[in-house]
């Protein structure tokens, strides 16, 4: 009997068992236990990958990792039944006999240990890591996945799963990211679990001695990261599975969904009461309605009669045009992409060759085999039918894949780069290449457009090709504040651009309901409002006129905020760290972040503490973490490290600014294509120390960025000295800004000096931040929130050279 089907046939949990024999590689070591193999390599100092197999052979996933190891500097030691292996960064012992791995910082702290009786060990084909319960242990991460930001004491699984209104708990959903943050005593570290079967992590439910990890196939193969920062042990994890590209500025804007709007007059009107109701907006969507018969790469002719010139009209208007893109192909003769599909061997098979067909909206479809090139490639061709008609976005949906039943048999074959394995190990990557397919298909399209692609479903990495929204959320508070959970676990797992339907999918939002949400997803990093068929209209404007003024203001500060904004989106390709920041990570070892109460607190824009409140509530709780804090709309300070109570009516959600910050603000405009004023304007908040914005510009749509066709440089303000520092520009884009407008807060001076120059205040009635002096009586929504007199504002020219502002 062969190893393999030794652990296999086994009826009872088969552990690793003794090491027998091991040795030295390139990166790590390798070798063989009583029942199986392992290997260890160093991928950088901070981050180590374990495999385990039954046979002597390793398998890699091909889609989600992006990094090769590096030649980092690490040491092997021999003990006495251990081996130890160092980097700067972490330490691993290696215990021999049973095989179990204990991991340390480099001062010797224990991070994480493997439970020594069970480790890495199979029943049948199940493969599972066990990990000892550390004191007061916290896991965060897991991506899309409901429940607490602690999931301490609950259990989740990875298998992509169409979810139509899907409860506050419920799980699995649509997306699956095995990666996930465990936190105790001061530190901390991620565990990468790289492997796509379906796959369980429990984090100490049903029992009190263990978490585990574990896939219903495969091997073990994990990636362990440390370093003294959760921060960095995420920028750690994308930078293995990637990190988003520059999205379209466009996509930033508000965006407007329904199921479905048609015809043509409905989605021209849509365009024209948003300009003629002064509301911003940048994005109308095509739900499946624009199909003929729910048929991908068709319009409905009847419907649209001329998709080209409508969206044309559109586009002069400042309008994009985001297309939906189901996976399901209509098994219906003569339809070019079943035809071509079948003649080109694209689809997924029954073993015995035969197509596999589901039903999904169109009727019987077969389903293109997204993990093989030659199919995404063709996809990719296929999508000059919605370029030619002036298309800018698609949103791939229905990609886990979704079918009627919910239940697409296991043994269906999928292509997998080559190594054909059935739909068990396929299906939780399928809607990544799909995602994939249309980032590469809009890229053959529009070589040098930046492209946007929307998609539901998911895999770690999805974020190199995709942003993410969270599916078929429901009219309700709770749901609103479960979506905001959900971004932020998104954010903590590599996915920065990410939202939620504004208003629920199914149900209807009450006007208070649907106020409070658009809001709150100002500051989403993903601004999209969407609806299911046969419910009540969900534009902004349908809920009656304070609900459209409460909505209008917020939407202007969103394209106000823009330059901020764009900035953090750079920056965040750049580090990986999300837009939206769950306060567990710059705060991770305090409690209170973790409480019911505050869990949903984030940072926006690092500079920005956002604390979602149901719209129901007159009054809440508010953590504010160490430092000070001003309330955003009437500059208020509050010192940090205390829970406040803040007044809830429905214009004012709670928003603080963090002091010390630097936050970049335009005029508000109707559209990002639209001219601003080119006032760069930027509000100063007093502090202590000193802190940097980096202010990022380009054009917005193209790829010509990454040629240096950028305007980049740091400002750097030190609240001790009082000093805003204009570093260096970086980049050949010339800034769209003319002048600066300093605002200061918390700050009271008459003049300032701009290199040798004083220069006097002069006590304008700026066009901004916070009319809201006191909350009784009501503040009178349908003016603009920021509007205040007497802050001392500077306007200077803006200058292409490094210059000092004291102040
Ligand atoms: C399911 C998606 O989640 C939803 O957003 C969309 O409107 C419907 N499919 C119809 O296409």
């Amino acid at each position: 009997m062969t190893l393999a089907s030794k652990t296999r046939n086994s009826k009872r949990n088969l552990h690793l068992g003794n090491v027998e024999h091991w040795e030295k590689t390139d990166f790590g070591i390798s070798g063989k236990t009583s029942n199986g193999f392992f290997k260890i390599t160093v991928f950088e100092h901070d981050t180590i990958r374990i495999q385990a197999s039954q046979e002597d052979t390793f398998f890699s996933n091909p889609y989600s990792v992006v990094s090769q190891p590096r030649h980092e500097g690490f040491s092997i030691e021999e003990l006495d039944q251990l081996l130890v292996i160092k980097t700067k960064t972490v330490e691993l012992k290696l215990f021999l006999n049973p095989f179990h791995l204990k991991f340390y910082d480099k001062n010797g702290k224990l991070l994480n240990e493997d439970d020594p009786s069970f480790s890495i060990s199979w029943l049948g084909t199940e493969v599972t890591n066990y990990k000892k319960l550390q004191p007061q242990e916290k896991f965060v991460g897991l991506g899309e996945k409901t429940g607490n930001l602690n999931r301490a004491g609950k259990a989740y699984t990875n298998w992509n799963t169409d979810y139509f209104a899907y409860g506050i708990g419920d799980d699995p959903l649509y997306m699956s990211i095995p990666f996930y943050i465990g936190i105790h005593d001061e530190v901390a570290y991620g565990i990468f679990f790289d492997n796509t079967h379906k796959s369980v992590f429990n984090f100490g439910a049903s029992n009190n001695r263990f978490m585990y990890f574990s896939a219903e196939d495969g091997e073990i193969d994990y990636y362990f990261m440390h370093d003294d920062h959760v921060s960095k042990i995420l920028s750690a994890y994308t930078k293995l599975t990637g990190r988003m590209e520059m999205p379209p500025m466009w996509s930033l804007g508000f965006q407007q969904c329904r199921y479905s709007y048609y015809p043509e007059s409905e989605v021209l009107n849509l365009a024209q009461t948003f300009r003629e109701k002064d509301m911003p907006a940048d994005v109308i969507y095509l739900d499946i309605h624009h199909m003929e018969k729910y048929k991908v790469f068709t319009f409905d002719n009847e419907k649209f009669t001329n998709p080209k010139a409508m969206i044309t009209k559109l586009k002069e208007k400042g309008f994009k045009v985001v297309v939906i893109m189901d996976p399901g192909i209509k098994t219906e003769a003569h339809y070019a992409p079943y035809v071509e599909g079948l003649g080109k061997d694209l689809f997924v098979k029954y073993p015995d060759g035969e197509i596999y067909e589901g039903q999904v909206w169109p009727g019987w479809c077969a389903f293109p085999d997204f993990t093989k090139e030659e199919t995404r490639t063709w996809w990719g061709e296929k999508m000059k039918f919605y370029k030619d008609a002036g298309v800018d976005g698609y949103w791939t949906d229905m990609n886990e894949p979704a079918s009627w039943g919910q239940h697409t048999p296991n043994l269906i074959d999928f292509h997998y780069e080559g190594e054909i394995v059935s739909h068990r190990k396929a299906r939780n990557i399928y809607g990544m290449q799909m995602a994939k397919a249309a980032k590469e298909g809009s890229e053959m399209q529009a070589p040098n457009q930046r492209p946007f692609v929307l998609t539901r479903s998911g895999f770690s990495g999805i974020q190199r090709y995709a942003a993410a929204w969270t599916g078929d959320n429901v009219s309700s508070e709770e749901h609103m504040l479960a979506g905001v959970r959900l971004v932020n676990s998104l954010g903590l797992s590599g996915v920065s651009f990410s939202g939620y339907d504004i208003g629920g999918f199914a149900g209807e939002a009450s006007k208070s309901l649907f106020a409070r949400w658009i809001s709150i997803a100002t500051f989403s990093p993903f601004y999209r409002a969407h609806s299911m068929i046969n419910s009540c209209d969900s534009e902004p404007w349908s809920f009656g006129e304070e609900v459209e003024e409460i909505s209008r203001n917020y939407m202007k500060l969103r394209y106000q905020m823009l330059p901020t904004l764009y900035s953090h989106f750079y920056k965040s390709t750049e580090s990986g760290l999300p837009v939206a920041k769950s306060l567990v990570l710059d705060f991770p070892h305090e409690a209170k972040v973790y409480e019911e109460a505050f869990q949903n607190q984030y940072i926006f824009c690092e500079s920005l503490l956002i604390a979602p409140i149901e719209s129901t509530k007159e009054i809440t709780k508010v953590y504010l973490p160490e430092g000070d804090w001003y309330y955003f709309f009437n500059d208020q300070k509050y010192s940090g490290n205390q829970i406040i109570y803040v007044d809830t009516p429905l214009s004012y959600l709670p928003v603080f600014a963090k002091a010390g910050s630097i936050i970049a603000m335009q005029s508000a405009i109707s559209h990002t294509d639209a001219t601003h004023e080119g006032v760069l304007k930027l509000h100063i908040y007093k502090g202590k120390g000193s802190s940097t914005y980096l202010h990022y510009e380009d054009d917005g749509f193209s790829k010509n960025y990454q040629k240096a066709e950028f305007f980049k440089r740091e400002i750097t303000w030190n609240s001790d000295k009082q000093e805003l520092q204009f570093g260096p520009v970086e980049g050949n884009y010339e800034s769209a800004f003319k002048e600066v407008q300093l605002y200061f807060h918390g700050i009271d001076k008459d003049s300032i000096s701009l290199g040798d120059q004083e220069i006097k205040g002069e006590k304008e009635n700026l066009a901004f931040l916070g009319r809201l002096t006191e909350f009784d009586p009501l503040p009178d929504y349908s003016q603009p929130y920021y509007e205040v007199e007497n802050i001392n504002s500077f306007r200077f020219t803006h200058q292409s050279d490094e210059f000092k502002v004291k102040i």
